[in-house]
């Protein structure tokens, strides 16, 4: 089978790791190199955080620490929702790889440049090492096969009435991409509020019995528990979406539409408008089956056991 080679570019995080662990998972997919950016938590915490996640679920790939600041805006981040760690909850490995030397931007860089084929982006976090990535190396555009990303939604926002934590960190940056030209499928929260790990899932995770369950048991747990409070039947699987449109679509409800940046804006800095009164720009996901998604997560960490 030929795979799809891919970066993951993310601020790990829970969702994040599940994402990862997904991708490592998928034998449709390649993992080529991983690159963090501050949102979740601060870029040195991420960028520890993904070395053991890396160390946990064995990804062999470079993972370099990219940018501690948005573009423009204020640096923010979640402890609320992830903990003081970024990934707050069960224990985990030390990790046994170094961080790369290079930057985000530069090995993003240097896998698209020596890749034969075209590279998928997986982007997790707020868009600014990718839009970093575009805004220094124009040229590379065409290496890019599809940006899939986790942000924004067009109905609704979770971290103001109006927008969607990661595109509200860094809007400039997903203006950037969003005005690239290139392909984008977008996850926003439209389809990732539906796209629900109940506790019962959890449990046929735990079930499955060895380290990785444990640990994937106790994060789904952890991020529930904060979503809980605010009345949400599970544990919202934002960022495994940007990986399972990729090996499932057939998954997915889309939407073509122009998706645009807001900018400015007092109330609603971060909004993602979504409308068809120009050319379509992202496909949007907008539905999922969910009990298939919940089923394609539970086989990702049975493989593990299984390896
Ligand atoms: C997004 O924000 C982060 O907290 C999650 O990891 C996800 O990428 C959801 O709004
Ligand atoms: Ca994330």
């Amino acid at each position: 089978m030929n795979k799809r080679p891919i970066i993951l570019d993310g601020d790990p995080g829970h969702d994040d790791a599940i994402a990862w662990l997904l991708a490592k998972a998928s034998p449709e997919l390649e993992i080529r190199a991983i690159t963090c950016v501050c949102g979740n938590q601060t870029v040195e915490k991420v960028s520890y955080n993904a070395r053991r996640i890396c160390t946990l679920l064995g990804i062999d790939a470079p993972i370099a620490k990219g940018k501690r600041k948005p573009l423009i805006g204020p640096e923010m981040n979640a402890p609320s929702v992830h903990g003081e760690s970024g990934l707050d909850g069960p224990p985990l490995p030390e990790p046994v790889m170094e961080l790369c030397p290079l930057s985000s931007v530069e090995l993003m860089a240097k896998t698209l440049r020596e890749s034969e084929e075209k590279i998928t982006i997986v982007a997790t976090g707020p868009l600014t090492n990718v839009a970093s990535l575009l805004l220094a190396y124009p040229e590379l555009k065409e290496k890019i096969e599809v940006i899939s990303f986790m942000g924004g939604g067009i109905r609704f926002g979770n971290w103001t009435p109006a927008a969607e934590f990661n595109i509200l960190v860094d809007p400039e940056a997903a203006k950037i991409v969003t005005e690239s030209g290139l392909p984008l499928i977008m996850s926003g929260l439209d389809v990732t509020e539906q796209a629900l790990m109940l506790p019962a899932d959890f449990d046929r995770i735990r079930s499955l019995g060895g380290q990785i369950s444990q640990i994937v048991a106790d994060w789904l747990e952890f991020f529930y528990g904060f979503h809980k409070n605010l009345g949400y039947e599970g544990a919202p699987m934002h960022d495994p979406c940007a990986v399972a449109s990729l090996i499932r679509p057939d998954l997915f409800e889309t939407q073509e539409l122009c998706v645009e940046v807001e900018t400015c804006g007092e109330y609603c800095r971060g909004t993602t408008v979504g409308h068809s009164r120009k050319p379509a720009n992202v496909r949007v996901n907008m539905g999922i089956r969910r009990e298939a998604f919940a089923d394609l997560l539970v086989e990702a960490v049975k493989s593990y056991k299984e390896n």
